[in-house]
């Protein structure tokens, strides 16, 4: 039979397995969820040897969540491919109201599967493991070595990967990496990511007094902190130009008039942003002049405050409030500076407090961007797979998103080509209230995987780069 028959005849078993793990809430960003953590790490290591994948075990790292892990060695001679995903989502926490149905019961509607972590990133494991399977079930063998590694921390900056790496470097050394955790820019259009942004975040802490003060008391008197800390915020407020931080675009690399064009091309234009994010009727895009979405994302730098904090709704009363702080998130693009970065932005916030309230602020994240030329024989062999799977030509894109170890662990493989192959789409909201992936596509990524195992074992010599 046909590998891609056989993914065809077992349609309704993957989308089961991928409602089984949507149904585990492994939720990696409050630290409260270590029970499901390794359920799902359990339940991807049995889906992993269902599909015949051998020396399947639950790994980890110091005090890492469990990763899941399972390879196939049985072709000599021919590549070894090195598979990612990660088993960890994001929380629902706070919005489960705006959920149209249970986050965590995969649910169908209108072509798309729904759920917390359909497409963010559940929906990568199963992909993977239908193609690894459309092969083994129906020939017994594969035509390239996989070995296939499934996080439990990537939403939460994946502090202990790398010295994973580092320690199973021998077991996981492979010669072309495949990640499953980027976007496609459009339904029905597969898109290989050649760049990435990086972040640096940082935390800063306003303090006024030791204790809150009644406000009919110290009002007027004592230095509000959460309107210090706002003021300090607006310094960086750019409207429509570019970021108000000195020096911050010094080593930007510049985006070529072609590079430009081709960004503008995909994804659609301003219009189709607004509505497939769902931006209010009369607020203005913060765009700069002249520059489109995907440029924007895939090669400037932003800056967001991801949280703030004073005291909580719960708590509110008449006072004033002694102590008031933020995490502040940068995305950087090549070829910027972390370490220079953070130095900038900071240097703005600790400038010229309001009435000289005490500012902190300290590091608290910083990983690198990534960029890759995407030529060479692993990525024909993508373009061919994708285009076997999807029946339309890949795009080249770069991606707003970060994931931090692709450029360390191509390095630790000798620079392995990597492959960043989409398994969202614009409407998939990762992250947010009615995540979903596309079915669709979901079984075109399929198809073009297993093409891929095809493609990457029929290179001349075995030559990925
Ligand atoms: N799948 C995303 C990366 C991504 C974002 C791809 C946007 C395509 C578009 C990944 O799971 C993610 O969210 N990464 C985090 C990394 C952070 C926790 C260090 C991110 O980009 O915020
Ligand atoms: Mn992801």
């Amino acid at each position: 039979m046909q590998p891609t028959k056989w993914l065809e005849q077992n349609d309704a078993n993957l989308i089961g397995d991928l409602g089984k793990l949507v149904g585990i809430q492994s939720i990696s960003t409050d630290g409260e969820h270590a029970n499901e953590l390794n359920q799902c790490a359990d339940l991807t290591c049995e889906q992993m040897r269902s599909a015949g994948l051998n020396n399947v075990q639950v790994l980890k790292t110091g005090a890492s969540n469990p990763y899941a892990y399972g390879e196939w060695l049985g072709a000599p001679g021919k590549p070894t491919v090195f598979l990612y995903a990660h088993h960890d989502v994001q929380p629902v926490k706070g919005f489960e109201a705006d959920w149209l149905s249970e986050p965590w019961t995969l649910t169908e509607r209108d072509g798309r599967l729904y759920g917390r972590g359909a497409a963010d990133d559940k929906g990568a494991i199963v992909t993977q493991l239908g193609a690894i399977a459309s092969h083994l079930k129906t020939s017994g063998s594969l035509p390239v070595n996989v070995k296939m590694l499934v996080e439990g921390e990537e939403e939460v900056g994946s502090a202990n990967l790398q010295d994973f790496f580092v320690e199973n470097k021998d077991r996981l050394m492979s010669d072309v990496i495949v990640v499953c955790d980027t976007e496609n820019v459009e339904i029905g259009l597969p898109c290989l990511t050649y760049a990435l942004r990086g972040i640096v975040e940082l935390h800063i802490q306003v303090r006024t007094a030791t204790a809150p003060v009644h406000s009919g008391m110290a009002g007027g008197v004592l230095a509000d902190a959460a309107i210090a800390l706002n003021v300090i915020l607006s310094r960086l407020y750019w409207g429509h130009k570019k970021l108000p931080i000195p020096g911050i675009y010094d080593k930007v690399r510049k985006m070529t008039g072609p590079e430009k064009r081709a960004a503008k091309k995909v994804g659609g234009d301003e219009a189709k942003w607004r509505s497939d994010q769902g931006v209010l009727e009369g607020v203005e895009l913060a765009l700069a002049r002249n520059v489109s979405p995907n440029e924007a994302t895939w090669r400037q730098p932003s800056i967001t405050v991801i949280v703030q904090e004073a005291s909580s709704m719960r708590n509110k009363s008449n006072q004033v409030l002694p102590s008031a702080q933020a995490y502040v998130s940068c995305r950087i693009v090549p070829d910027m500076d972390p370490e220079e970065t953070y130095e900038q932005i900071k240097a703005v916030l600790v400038k010229d407090p309001p009435w000289g309230v005490k500012v902190e602020v300290k590091p608290t994240a910083k990983m690198k961007w990534w960029m890759t030329d995407p030529t060479g024989p692993a990525f024909t062999a993508a373009q061919k797979a994708l285009k076997k799977g999807f029946g339309v030509k890949p795009m080249p894109i770069g991606c707003g998103g970060s994931i931090g170890f692709v450029g360390p662990l191509a390095e630790l493989f000798g620079g392995a080509p990597a492959l960043l192959l989409g398994i969202e789409d614009p409407l998939s909201k990762a992250h947010a209230p009615n995540e979903s992936l596309h079915a669709g596509d979901f079984r075109k990524l399929t198809a073009s995987l297993s093409h891929l195992f095809d493609q990457i074992g029929d290179l001349p010599d075995g030559k990925v780069k």
